[in-house]
């Protein structure tokens, strides 16, 4: 019995060292330490030895466990310890190496020459505004001195929300000279930008949204000059000094007299090319004395006060400002468009 203790111990020993995973040294510890195990099934033994032998057997079988059991911890802890270099070693990260790169948006160049031109008229001491894109037709339209009948009043140019067409998506910034009239105090210095909407066609120059940004000065002794002065500076201040500039007559029901400005082809120079279709000049915004009527509407009194109001497509001003020659580059919101401005 002596002699088998010594040899399993000696193969259990020889077998803990040789272990390469730690399932492999579990089914070893079951083979030799295990409930049905060797050393166990040698202890039952025990029974068949005389009185005398049988203390020190037990007592060299006790030994023998103990470092069986030794080996086995031992074993165990330096496989556990090459199983974590082996994971630390694999999923070693090299804190050296450069991140990737965030891809940084930027703004779009409708809203770059939106906020230049806010700037500029802050500059002039108007105050920004905002207002609703869902607008009453009495402020979109009556307000405004463009009476039941008018052209643009129509089902076919305006989108309504009702049977009645009292309530719409306003088809131009121009309310907003009405809701200033009855919210601010005189004198008013305003710019309102936002969405307008109408029932066109998506084509090179229409899109049934696109952008406005509505301007007003109401105070005592306000002229054309000032409405073409002020108009012409900003021109300069946003497409560079020497931008020439040009005021054509025209009508809108709200202002009287009424203009359009345009300003000479960033193309041409103005000989006229496909940009500005052979014009030599680009319409920028409509614009007039604020008509007494609208005056009147508003409870301002058109003895004491005059105004003058413009209404300028935006879109149209970013293509001016940027040197771009189709609107729809605007809208259609290609990265490799937008990525250089
Ligand atoms: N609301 C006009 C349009 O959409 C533009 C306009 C013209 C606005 C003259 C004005 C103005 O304020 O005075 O065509």
């Amino acid at each position: 019995m002596r002699d088998q203790l010594a040899k399993i111990r000696a193969e259990a020993l020889a077998a803990f060292q040789g272990a390469e995973t730690s399932g492999g040294l579990e089914a070893l510890r079951v083979k030799y330490l295990g409930k049905k195990g060797e050393l166990t099934g040698l202890l039952k033994q025990m029974g068949r030895l005389s009185p005398e032998e049988r203390p020190q057997m037990g007592q060299l079988a006790n030994e023998v466990r103990a470092a069986l059991e030794r080996a086995l911890e031992e074993s165990s802890k330096k496989l556990e310890a090459a199983a974590l270099e082996l994971r630390l070693r694999a999923e070693a990260v090299d804190v050296t190496i450069p991140g990737r790169p965030v891809s940084m948006g930027h703004q779009h160049p409708m809203n770059i020459a939106l906020e230049e031109l806010k700037d500029i008229f802050i500059g002039m001491g108007f105050t920004v505004m905002d207002g609703p894109e869902v607008e009453l037709a009495e402020l979109n339209f009556d307000r405004l001195n463009a009476e039941e009948g008018h052209p643009s009043r129509d089902w076919s140019d305006t989108f309504y929300f009702d049977e009645d067409s009292r309530v719409m998506l306003r088809s131009q910034t121009s309310p907003m000279q009405v809701r200033a009239m009855d919210t601010m105090p005189l004198p008013i210095r305003i710019v309102a930008p936002g969405r307008v909407y109408r029932k066109d066609e998506v084509d090179a120059t229409h899109s049934p949204m696109f952008h406005q940004v509505e301007g007003m000065v109401i105070d005592k002794g306000v002229t054309m000059a000032d409405l073409k002065g002020t108009l012409s500076a900003v021109a300069e201040k946003l497409f560079g000094q020497g931008t020439v500039t040009r005021f054509r007559p025209h009508h809108f029901p709200f202002t009287e007299p009424s203009c359009e400005m345009d300003v000479q082809c960033h193309k041409c120079g103005g000989a006229g090319c496909p940009t500005c279709k052979g014009e030599g000049w680009i319409e920028l915004l409509g614009a007039g004395m604020v008509h007494p009527r609208v005056l009147e509407m508003s409870g301002i009194d058109p003895e004491v006060y005059s105004g003058w109001a413009f209404g300028m497509g935006l879109e149209r001003t970013a293509l001016r400002r940027f040197k771009i020659d189709d609107m729809r580059l605007i809208f259609e919101n290609d990265v490799r468009f937008l990525e250089q401005f």
